[in-house]
């Protein structure tokens, strides 16, 4: 069974390609997130923004009921989700904070499949906790990314989202988003998930997804985004004080973490880049139990 959100489809590609090579051995579900009311792709400017405190506080909404029966058997769920500030997206922690989640994924092995820019560590910490809460057991991680540089990345992505297009922005620019040859590749992943369906057993699966670079982490971007979680958790309080998702009272303060977050993005993360790699052997150990972790799948 797959569980999954996107808006523009470049995730519900991935998820297609990855589960390609179960057609004919395995029958597969797929159940597509459908936000009351939906969120609007592209993006209107203040829109995007007023996603944020509701993302990193974890507060659901509402959505479309599901078409599957909660209790249908299923061999694994797979849950396939974007990143919106460094955050599950809204949807995605609707439907894990449900009643109908906890019928789902009780007792379930769960695969997660994630489509982001390049920012998903600490999502996935908080898609973790929320999977164990339901009873799930996590069996592996998919990550794929935008492997351009951190801050063309943000150019790019920007132009995607408030345009609603996929290609190069003024033509200089390159294309957005997972790149045409990595989301062809995904489906790669195919093979060992359907060996383990088919052996009925996935301790070996997120090992052997490592085995075909299932998760690729750059060390660097890691210690960005541990020190923005910690800001967008002070910011999104900030914002809620002036009232919900959809209030024309804290639109001036969602203004003001726009032009906060594009300072920090583009002047200061630069700096904090070179100063990590300046002070790299200091805390080399520690950089590497990190990155050990985030590669796996255990909670800590
Ligand atoms: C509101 C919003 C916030 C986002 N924040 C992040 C982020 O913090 N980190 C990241 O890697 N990608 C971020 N992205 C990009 C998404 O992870 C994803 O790549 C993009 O939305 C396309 O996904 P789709 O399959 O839903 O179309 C954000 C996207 C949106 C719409």
């Amino acid at each position: 069974m797959v569980i999954s959100y996107s808006q523009s489809g470049q995730l519900d590609e991935i998820v297609a390609n990855i589960t390609r090579p179960l057609s004919g051995k395995v029958a597969v579900v797929h159940e597509k997130l459908v936000p009351v009311p939906d969120f609007p792709f592209p993006w209107k400017d203040i829109s995007f923004w007023d996603a944020m405190p509701e993302s990193v506080q974890m507060i659901p909404s509402q959505l479309k009921p599901l078409s599957i029966d909660p209790n249908v058997h299923f061999d694994l769920l797979i849950l396939a989700y974007p990143i919106w500030f460094l955050s599950p997206p809204i949807p995605l922690t609707t439907f894990l904070k449900s009643e109908t989640a906890k019928e789902i994924l009780n007792g379930k092995p769960v695969l997660t499949v994630i489509g982001s820019r390049n920012m998903w560590v600490n999502a996935q910490e908080d898609i973790k906790k929320m999977i164990a809460e339901n009873g799930g057991q996590l069996k592996g991680n998919i990550s794929l990314r935008d492997r351009h540089n951190n801050l063309l990345s943000v150019v790019t992505i920007i132009y995607w989202m408030i345009s609603g297009k996929k290609e190069r922005y003024l033509g200089i620019f390159p294309k957005p988003g997972i790149s045409d040859k990595d989301i062809a590749a995904a489906e790669r992943f195919g093979q060992p998930i359907s060996d383990a369906i088919a052996a009925g057993s996935f301790e070996n699966l997120h090992k052997e997804l490592l085995k075909l670079k299932s998760v690729e982490l750059d060390p660097a971007i890691i210690s960005i985004e541990q020190k923005g979680k910690r800001l967008f958790k002070i910011w999104s309080r900030f914002i809620l004080r002036k009232g919900g998702a959809g209030s024309a009272k804290r639109e001036a303060r969602l203004k003001l973490f726009k032009w906060y977050l594009l300072f920090v993005i583009f002047a200061v993360s630069p700096i904090a880049t070179i100063l990590f790699y300046l002070t790299y052997p200091l805390f080399f150990w520690r950089i590497n139990r990190n990155l050990k972790y985030y590669r796996g799948i255990k909670l800590r």
